[in-house]
């Protein structure tokens, strides 16, 4: 098992799955033969599923049975990161809690000039200077995945700090207090030290989502979590459409999310029961 407990239990995979399909509790209460009462319960984790309501479960809402009944009684998780995840960059993976929930900020390295993006600030930006400072690193930009205020607050002060541009989606807004800032089209690259750095549009989980892209790592904002998916907040359409993308890149790509352990894609074409 991994260090990082998965982020998402049982209960939170089919609420999401639930919602992003627009069924009622009732709905799926009468399509799945669990009563209401029973989902309830199992979707604020009051208990664990027996085998069968998984499955009947995840039929009704669009998963599969088995990959979820696996979540559900921990007997998968993905494994552990390799010290060496990309030749050619780093990623340093810093952990806060905001409201008690852990939340991730990234540092992607050039292991060759040592030169940095932050990716996120994960709203402790002393934690992020401090690390940048301790690593002897050589910043060259912010990179935000999306704007929900757990991952970009503390931008205005780590941006003074470093004097470097925030590089975001054209699709997301600007946070407040950010400074110089370029905004990328889908596709396009930008440079930290010998790394091409590729921005690809991954909307669902808020429109202005985006995953930045270099070699074997993918740092993806909270598109999916292993085991699970993001919010879909503005679309699940989309969400599943951005993860189709996503997933044309090589299964051995890392997939670093905003909240849980690292992935790769092909731990989750496998073992996502949304990806069935
Ligand atoms: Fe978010």
């Amino acid at each position: 098992m991994p260090a990082i407990a998965l982020e998402d239990e049982f209960g939170d995979i089919i609420g999401k799955a639930r919602a992003g399909r627009g069924k009622s509790l009732s709905a799926v209460a009468a399509e799945s033969g669990v009563s209401e009462a029973d989902l309830r319960a199992l979707e604020s984790y009051e208990r664990p599923p027996s085998e069968d309501e998984a499955n009947a479960i995840a039929e009704a809402v669009g998963l599969d049975g088995p990959r979820l009944y696996a979540i559900a009684t921990e007997s998968w998780a993905p494994d552990e990161e390799p010290a060496l995840v990309d030749p050619a960059a780093d990623v340093i993976r810093l952990q806060n809690f905001v409201g008690g929930y852990p939340v991730f900020c990234y540092i992607l390295v050039c292991r060759k000039t040592r030169s940095a993006a932050v990716v996120d600030t994960a709203a402790d930006p002393d934690k992020v200077l401090q690390a940048v400072k301790s690593a002897g690193l050589k910043p060259q930009a912010i990179l935000l995945t999306h704007g929900h205020a757990d991952h970009v607050e503390g931008v205005e002060q780590v941006q003074k700090t470093l004097g470097v541009p925030v590089v975001l989606s054209e699709d997301m807004g600007v946070p407040a207090g950010v400074g110089e800032h370029f905004k990328l089209g889908e596709g396009d690259t930008y440079r930290i030290g010998d790394l091409d750095v590729r921005m690809l549009k991954t909307p669902g989980h808020s429109e202005g989502c985006c995953t930045f892209v270099t070699g074997g790592v993918a740092i993806m904002g909270d598109l999916i979590f292993a085991g699970s998916m993001g919010k879909p907040n503005y679309s699940f359409e989309a969400s599943m459409s951005s993860v189709e993308k996503l997933f044309e890149l090589p299964d051995s790509t890392r997939l670093y999310p905003g909240h849980g352990p690292s992935t790769t894609i092909g731990e989750e074409k496998a073992h996502n029961p949304f990806l069935a």
